[in-house]
């Protein structure tokens, strides 16, 4: 079972959703996998949300090397986890990959996630 706040993806169209609340039954999620964030390995230079604080701005750059952002090919959405808060920047194709959200925590108490439409959920 998909815990509170894990992700699924459509394994026939692609579509990826959000797990928000437990419901009392599982419902028919088999055409649904959960996804499990990566943090290292083959693709981790693109992918691997990187945090810098700037001001009271948290920036999140994906990758050390800036990932492709077309339509076929791109970063879908970033997220900052402060605790039981998480911001959520959607980016289209053309758009940077990164996202500047307005968070005065210690950036080492904070988690980030990025979704690419072909390599899968990124984690830092
Ligand atoms: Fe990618």
């Amino acid at each position: 079972m998909v815990e509170e706040g894990g992700l699924l993806k459509c394994k026939i169209c692609g579509s990826v959703l959000e797990k928000l609340v437990q419901g009392s039954e599982a419902g028919k999620l088999d055409d649904f996998e959960e996804l499990t964030p990566k943090h290292d390995g083959e693709g981790s230079q693109k992918h691997v949300p990187i945090l810098e604080k700037d001001g009271g701005n948290v920036v999140i750059k994906v990758g050390e090397i800036t990932h492709p952002m077309e339509a076929e090919h791109q970063i879908c959405f970033i997220e900052l986890i402060d605790g039981d808060i998480t911001y959520r920047k959607t980016l289209k194709p053309g758009e940077e990959p990164e996202a500047v959200f307005k968070v005065d925590t210690d950036i080492s108490n904070l988690k980030a996630r990025e979704y690419c439409n072909v390599h899968g959920l990124w984690e830092s």
